[in-house]
């Protein structure tokens, strides 16, 4: 196969496992091309990108704007604070916007979950979701699958625990649909009250006893508690979510094997994971910033060959 089965990026879950492959396939050879001495190639001289951000965003959006660079297209980038945008409204302006300025792909982070869907039936443009509210954070559960798969060799039969907050996660529900689609086996492991009613139905199993699922799992996804989409408290205190659900050198010394740690980022040092692990050779989160530029790069090149069609 050598083109994505859709057009734009709104979902894992549009997505099928041929087009995960060929976006890894293509992110091995970007790979290689950000370690050379010039990290640039000219594939997309003629596309214009528009990087929107309705929400707060520091490695996605720079992570975004390089993979950008690199390939060469024009970009352009807007950011608006969460707060002032109410839904519909300003994304209307928006794509008025777009309109007049002849971009051909829009990266946007919105805060209303289906804003990227939306925009894909007003605007002749190919949309990457670069985050929609609690939904969706596609690009971000491709990095971590191309990240597992450097390191273990493939994602198939892996097991992989995703620790924290999976209610008001989109980094949980994409790598979620990102690790079933590849055959991978997944747990989710939080508090009762942040893990969502149901969620077997997803094909995952939940664990409540982070030490049993530490034991199982041959990765451990440490995701943030989400505090900024709270209104109301769904555990204690801090203190007590660290006791109880924050991984520490000591736990992870104690199991009989090396499992891996990954964390989208960014982290809350001492909640959900300590300092020494953090930095320690068991995590690969430095890695899947790297990787992050690549696969955006390989997203961007392939649906960006499908509007020059
Ligand atoms: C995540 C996000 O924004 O959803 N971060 C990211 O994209 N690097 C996770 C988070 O904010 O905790």
């Amino acid at each position: 196969m050598s083109e994505l089965s859709v057009n734009h990026l709104l979902g894992i879950k549009y997505l099928t496992n041929e087009d995960i492959n060929l976006i890894f396939e293509t992110a091995d050879h970007f790979k290689e091309v950000i370690n050379r001495p010039i990290k640039k190639v000219p594939s997309l001289r003629d596309i214009t990108i528009a990087n929107l951000f309705f929400e707060n965003s520091t490695r996605t959006r720079l992570s975004f704007e390089l993979a950008e660079k690199r390939l060469s297209a024009d970009v352009i980038n807007f950011s608006a604070a969460s707060s002032s945008v109410k839904k519909g409204e300003t994304l209307i302006d928006t794509v008025n916007n777009i309109l007049s300025m002849k971009v051909d792909m829009v990266v946007m982070r919105h805060p209303n979950p289906g804003a990227g869907v939306f925009l894909s039936k007003h605007v002749n443009a190919s949309i990457v979701n670069a985050g929609d509210g609690a939904h969706e954070h596609p690009t971000q559960a491709l990095l971590d699958s191309y990240s597992i798969r450097e390191k273990l060799g493939e994602v198939k039969g892996k097991k992989i625990v995703i620790v924290g907050d999976i209610l008001h996660s989109r980094v949980a529900l994409s790598n979620i649909f990102a690790l079933k689609l590849q055959g991978a086996e997944v747990k989710v492991c939080g508090p009762k009250t942040l893990i969502p009613k149901h969620i077997e139905k997803l094909g995952v199993t939940v664990e409540t006893d982070l030490i049993k699922a530490l034991e199982w799992c041959d990765v451990a996804n440490m995701l943030r508690v989400q505090n900024e989409r709270m209104e109301i408290s769904y555990f204690p205190s801090t203190r007590e979510y660290t006791q109880q659900f924050g991984v520490n050198k000591r736990l992870l010394d104690n199991l009989d094997k090396e499992i891996v740690i990954m964390h989208p980022g960014p982290i809350n040092r001492g909640v959900e994971i300590t300092s020494d692990v953090a930095d320690s050779k068991q995590a690969i989160i430095l890695d899947q910033v790297q990787n992050g530029v690549a696969v955006r790069m390989a997203v961007i090149y392939l649906l960006a060959s499908k509007i020059k069609q």
